[in-house]
């Protein structure tokens, strides 16, 4: 049987309203309002699997609904910070390290962090909406050197080349962490991207599942989305304190 990622009729109801948002987003999308406005009227995605649409466009997907129920990422992504409780905790304190342009992740998660009187700040130079005025939005990279000393909790979707930063940091400063990983080779020997380079990531992962043992968990995304590439969690040692029975 044929499955994938877009609910058709939802995606045809929304079709011109998607293109009117990138359109009147122009500035903020630069040369890519042009490709991805083309994406959409040609459908060229529609028997794709999540994988395949450009995380730009996934964004915009996610925004407008038209992801099949079970197959939006940012969604899926949120439910493991749920199941890690991360998000409970009365003024949490939260850094999304990579959002894209548009940062559909945290504008999902934030109504919890809202909830529970939290502040969450983003780092990406290429965030370029505003969703929340309770979202600190930094326009510049994530590094070894960033201050995380007040954060709680690390996450990331497909971060490119902030990943192996991200997981560095959470485990030396003892930080909650949820790394989505994306499918290119992020070692500083650069291969060309195909989709083939999830082994880095395989690799990545195995080696700190070595370095950490039980420190950490490699989870992965649910089956019917056929992404197989990892997603590892870490807690913090406070957190763990906390939620003993998780
Ligand atoms: C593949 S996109 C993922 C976007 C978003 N998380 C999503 O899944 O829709 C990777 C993003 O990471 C950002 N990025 C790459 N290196 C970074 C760094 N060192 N610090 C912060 N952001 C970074 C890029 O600007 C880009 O927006």
């Amino acid at each position: 049987m044929r499955h994938n990622a877009i609910d058709h009729e939802k995606y045809y109801d929304k079709k011109k309203e998607m293109i009117d948002f990138l359109i009147s987003n122009i500035d903020k999308y630069q040369d890519l309002s042009m490709l991805l406005t083309s994406f959409i009227i040609d459908n060229s995605f529609i028997n794709a699997y999540e994988m395949n649409i450009p995380v730009s466009l996934s964004q915009i997907f996610s925004k407008f609904g038209v992801f099949k129920e079970g197959f939006d990422p940012y969604i899926e992504f949120k439910k493991i910070l749920d199941r890690y409780s991360f998000l409970d905790d009365e003024r949490g304190t939260y850094c999304e390290v990579g959002a894209g342009i548009y940062p559909r992740l945290s504008e999902i998660i934030m109504p919890s962090i809202d909830m529970n009187h939290g502040s969450l700040t983003i780092y990406d130079p290429n965030c370029m909406f505003s969703l929340s005025e309770n979202i600190h939005i930094i326009n510049e990279e994530f590094t070894k050197d960033t201050n995380i000393k007040e954060i709680d909790t690390l996450y990331a979707l497909y971060p490119c080349e902030a990943t192996i930063t991200v997981v560095e940091k959470a485990f030396e400063e003892d930080k909650n962490l949820v790394v989505g990983f994306c499918n290119c080779d992020h070692s500083d020997i650069k291969y060309p991207c195909t989709d083939e380079y999830k082994y880095w990531a395989d690799g990545v992962c195995k080696i700190y599942e070595r370095m950490y043992g039980s420190d950490l968990d490699i989870i992965g995304w649910p089956s019917s989305m056929k992404n197989d590439l990892p997603i590892m969690v870490r807690r913090s040692t406070k957190h763990k304190e906390k939620y003993k029975s998780l």
